[in-house]
């Protein structure tokens, strides 16, 4: 049964077979690649596991072309090889697909390899969900980097995991039994992930004592077949603490030449390393201000070591110093464009600059980060978080699509132009050559990945969405669930009814109208704890005293914030009446007793959305316990558990936070539920 867990969406379940689905069922696989390591090799056995485990057809694997009732998986140059001609097909981009399951054969012809093996999943997906209908089609990414980054330890821990130990790390090298690495690099081929940063961006530089890439280059021989590239997270100081130079500056000639040969090194046992993820001068990690350097020194170093192997360099915008807050003007949301603007341009070309989606982190509600308006001539990629950091720690359910697309689908009319979130990182709308995404996701050794069962839908649904950024979220969710759970339309309707409601609930049982998680923000950012929020140097505050609330994030009496968005969205958000509720706090400090477009006061908001979000999170217990008996009993009771517990955490969130502006403020609770404690 733990089976279940890890096989995540990747079960394929088994379903009746009518006339109709026999006769749509192929008798050969012809696979046109038959390397045993090779992702059109990894695509016959995937089939061949598929129609056996939906269909109970035990299919024969062959490597001769053979064009009726058959499946035949291979890139299109394969194809023309050993099959002949091929019908005009559209034209497929790197990594695209070609789909067509209404001729005698069923074809899935990849542009290269990895796009073969991404369209066979896309078959597999369709029949597992018991689909035969008849489709052609080409399908292409809309962005060229999707990767995914966990923050494992060396010694095994994860940072911001919740799903157990580290699947690649123990005692400070890498494991020896790779199993879990394979099943994970299964689950990420399937939803078009092509590359994974194995190491915390916290990172530690014994990664790189030669045991240590030998086990890497394990790591990446493993990902290989699924077409999955490896990346690493560098510690900046690694030429002086780990490389016993004097010195980590970016422009010192030791320092280069250090770096050249750990390169060398690298692509030596990994020839196709994706690249190098860098955390620098953030959170006490080492960067080049120590050298007066600029953060583009320091990007381009690597990117110019990279550069002969085909690798590219991201390069993390989550740079930010500990802030004043008795300065009004001091803001932490707007250093990454305080630090990089002033840079666009001077980025070498395969360096792409990661930047949260939100300008703080990874908040329940924040506004677009400006930074995607102000670098048109950078690369860039969204970097989205499918650990639920400040979002109940997995915990409770929070289907994270329906945010994300606030983010993706926003338009920051850059020059007045429509300049779509989605368009921008698809380095479409600036015509950059790289673009893309990276999530980090941080799955660990537990039978489940993340550590409970329903965030797997956030996992799936991040791959789905960086392929194709305009896939609707409840379509996504309801794949995911069928996949997941089966064709049961009570489970299907169930399960989407929760997810589409649990992210707007956990707003307004956390922190509403832009104000933030108001989780503790010290140390575990777990649980209610307001009052962690001000008072100290991180930066993530609320300003919140006995009558108002909120950042003042305005040019004319704030922080000036708003003034780093293009001209239309800041006048947007510069005025208080046109500034949309949920972001009412976040760009406005006001009076608890301001009234909202709704009518209602701020303070009576509050009070009321921490009960209705409350109430909406106690209503999941009861939807799951409908399920029972259509679920198998481990996964059912596994996700009973954590609803069971959301219930009471939901109306602990509700009282904490509630009891705390009623005991600021002193302003009663029209519906008389808070009390003076
Ligand atoms: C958050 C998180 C840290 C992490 C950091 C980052 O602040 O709490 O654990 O290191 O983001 O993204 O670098």
């Amino acid at each position: 049964a733990a089976e279940d867990g890890l096989n995540g969406w990747l079960r394929y379940a088994s379903l009746p077979c009518s006339k109709s689905c026999h006769s749509n069922l192929p008798s050969t696989i012809v696979t046109l690649n038959s390397t045993e390591s090779s992702p059109v090799y990894i695509a016959g056995t995937e089939l061949h596991k598929g129609l056996k485990g939906v269909y109970r057809k035990d299919v024969r694997v062959s490597h001769k072309c053979k064009t009726s009732s058959s499946v035949i998986v291979g890139t299109v140059d394969q194809y023309r090889k050993t099959c002949g001609a091929i019908h005009s097909i559209p034209e497929l981009e790197d990594d695209g697909f070609w789909l067509s399951t209404k001729g005698d054969a069923v074809q899935i012809l990849g542009q290269n390899e990895r796009g073969a093996l991404y369209g066979t999943f896309e078959y597999l997906s369709m029949i597992s969900q018991g689909n035969f209908s008849r489709v052609a089609y080409a399908s292409n990414p809309s962005q060229p980097i999707r990767w995914v980054n966990q923050w494992d330890n060396m010694d095994g821990s994860i940072e911001r995991g919740y799903g157990g130990p580290s699947i690649f790390f123990k005692n400070g090298q890498i494991v020896e039994d790779l199993t879990r690495v394979a099943e994970y690099a299964r689950l990420l081929a399937s939803i078009k992930i092509n590359a994974v940063v194995i190491n915390n961006v916290n990172a530690n530089a014994t990664l790189l004592d030669p045991k240590n890439i030998d086990g890497f280059g394990r790591v990446a021989d493993v990902f290989r077949p699924y077409g999955i590239q490896v990346g690493m997270s560098l510690n900046f100081a690694s030429p002086q603490t780990y490389g016993g130079l004097s010195t980590f500056d970016p422009l010192d000639e030791s320092v280069i030449k250090w770096w050249s040969d750990i390169t060398a090194q690298i692509y030596k046992r990994v020839p196709d390393m994706a690249g190098y993820l860098v955390k620098a001068d953030s959170e006490g990690q080492p960067g080049p201000q120590t050298y007066n350097r600029t953060l583009a020194d320091a990007a381009n170093l690597f990117a110019k070591e990279v550069q002969p192997y085909g690798g590219i360099v991201m390069y993390r915008a989550f740079v930010y110093n500990q802030l004043n807050e008795s300065v009004w003007t001091a803001d932490r949301a707007k250093a990454a464009v305080n630090f990089f603007k002033e840079l666009d341009g001077e980025f070498d070309d395969n360096v792409v600059i990661q930047i949260k989606f939100g300008p703080i982190d990874f908040q329940v509600r924040e506004p677009v980060s400006p930074l995607f308006a102000n670098l048109p001539n950078t690369n860039m990629a969204i970097e989205l978080q499918v650990t639920q950091e400040y979002l109940g720690q997995q915990s409770h359910l929070v289907y994270l699509p329906p945010l994300w697309k606030t983010i993706l689908d926003f338009d920051l009319r850059v020059d007045h132009q429509p300049s779509l979130v989605r368009d921008i990182v698809a380095g479409k709308r600036f015509n950059r050559k790289f673009g893309g995404s990276a999530a980090v996701v941080n799955v660990g050794t537990n039978t489940t990945w993340l550590g409970s069962h329903l965030s797997m839908s956030n996992l799936y649904a991040y791959g789905r969405l960086a392929w194709s950024s305009t896939d609707d979220a409840q379509d996504i969710l309801h794949d995911w669930i069928r996949l997941t759970f089966g064709l049961d339309r009570k489970v299907l309707d169930t399960i989407t009814h929760m997810s589409m409601v649990s992210w707007p609930a956990y707003e307004q049982y956390s922190g509403n109208l832009g104000i933030q998680t108001l989780t503790d923000i010290l140390y575990t950012h777990y649980g209610p704890n307001p009052a962690s929020q001000d008072n100290n140097g991180w930066g993530q505050w609320t300003r919140a005293d006995q009558a108002s609330i909120g950042m003042d994030r305005t040019v004319k009496n704030g922080t000036g914030y708003s003034g780093q968005y293009p001209d239309e969205i800041a006048t947007m958000y510069e005025n208080i009446n046109t500034t949309p509720d949920d972001l009412l706090l976040w760009f406005h400090h006001v009076d608890y007793t301001h009234r909202l477009k709704s009518g209602k006061t701020v303070i009576q908001h509050f009070y009321d959305a921490h009960y209705t979000g409350a109430e909406t999170a106690q209503t999941f217990l009861t939807q799951w316990e409908s399920l029972q008996g259509k679920i198998d009993q481990e996964r059912y009771s596994h996700v009973r558990h954590f609803l069971d517990y959301q219930t009471g955490h939901s109306i602990v969130w509700r009282d904490a936070i509630n009891d705390f502006y009623h005991n600021l403020s002193g302003i009663p609770d029209e519906a008389k539920r808070v009390s003076h404690h």
